[in-house]
């Protein structure tokens, strides 16, 4: 199977047995006769893997028939613009907490569409801490946007306050990471590409309730309440790209998400420890309560070793760990497929740099 340690940020590692089973269907998918890439998205094969998908999704989150799972495409991107256009009417406004580059582009998507008022934020400081929450919440909002993990800078969401409005999340870095009240949420969503398959394919859960609110009328493709009726398959599915997800929803279910948590505790521990006490390593969130378990970012403190680093990992056949542009030095994204071993061989590497 693959041959490098592979800490990218998304497309991001999958595990072996998914990458098995998928290989497996792309060859021959079951007893059709086809491979998984030329299945029908309307026939009784693509039924069963959107009925088994939505179920997994909703057993993992807690969650009970008062949600509805979808399937849809654009990535995180077109969730940005989805919500905004589904839930905001033009007079009038809603409430985004500013953690990131991606908090940004959502908040910026829906300022097209109506009031999109920041509650708080931490750009001043490049994002390398959460903002307080906010201790005022304005009246009448239509919804209350967040990112749960940030995945450029390395922060994360811990325990989320009770919402004075609906709360819609962007999980698409820390979905399935960790025990999380997900009935807290309105609407979540997550581009599939980092802990949830591949790109090409996103997943929004949203409480029906919300569903009766439209704002305006909308193309059926952009509107949830078109794509809940039509059951994810109003245009043609992207199928691979679905069944990829649930291999992972198999395979996080066969593991369990308790385990997956302590798991992804010990890899950022051991990293984060690393960190702390290194003279050529600089965590970029200081603030420990901030610190996200999905994507830990660092810088070293001479160029010499930065360089340093960075042909160490390329002899070592570890790929993807250099950091975004906006923070630069590293980042190692560590998602629930990257076992504890690949983060022990970079500490190693990390610690034989001087
Ligand atoms: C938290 C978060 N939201 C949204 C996106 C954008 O996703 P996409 O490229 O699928 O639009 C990303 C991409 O990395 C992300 O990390």
């Amino acid at each position: 199977m693959q041959a490098k340690i592979n800490f990218n940020a998304g497309p991001a590692a999958l595990p072996p047995e998914v990458l098995h089973e998928a290989a497996k269907a792309v060859n021959k998918y079951k007893k059709t006769g086809l491979s998984i890439l030329e299945l029908p998205h309307r026939g009784p094969e693509f039924a069963e893997i959107l009925a088994e998908s939505k179920h997994l999704v909703k057993k993992l989150c807690g969650l009970d028939d008062n949600y509805e799972a979808l399937w849809l495409q654009g990535g995180g991107r077109q969730q940005f613009c989805m919500i905004p256009m589904n839930f905001l009417p033009q007079d009038g406004a809603a409430g985004y907490i500013e953690t990131g580059h991606w908090a940004e582009e959502a908040q910026q998507y829906a300022a097209f569409y109506g009031s999109a008022q920041v509650l708080a934020s931490s750009k001043k400081t490049n994002y390398n801490r959460l903002p307080e929450w906010p201790a005022k919440i304005p009246a009448k909002l239509a919804y209350m946007h967040i990112t749960t993990n940030n995945t450029i800078y390395g922060t994360q969401w811990g325990q989320v306050p009770e919402p004075k409005a609906p709360l819609i999340a962007d999980m698409s870095s820390d979905i399935f990471s960790r025990k999380h009240d997900y009935s807290k949420y309105a609407l979540f969503y997550a581009a599939a590409q980092k802990n949830l398959g591949i790109a090409g394919v996103a997943l929004a859960v949203i409480r029906k309730d919300l569903l009766k609110r439209a704002a305006r009328e909308l193309p059926p493709m952009l509107s949830y309440s078109e794509q809940v009726k039509e059951g994810s398959i109003l245009n043609t599915a992207n199928v691979f790209g679905v069944y990829v997800s649930l291999l992972m929803l198999r395979w996080i279910e066969s593991r369990g998400i308790s385990a997956i948590e302590k798991e992804n505790k010990q890899k950022a521990k051991l990293l984060y420890d690393t960190l702390d006490s290194s003279n050529v390593f600089v965590p970029y969130v200081t603030e420990k309560a901030h610190r996200s378990l999905m994507n830990v970012c660092f810088t070293a403190k001479t160029p010499e070793a930065e360089k340093k680093l960075l042909a160490l990992c390329e002899e070592n056949d570890i790929t993807g760990i250099k950091g975004h542009r906006s923070v630069g030095g590293f980042r190692a994204s560590i998602y629930n497929a990257v076992p504890l071993d690949w983060v022990e061989r970079l500490v190693e590497i990390m610690k034989s740099v001087s």
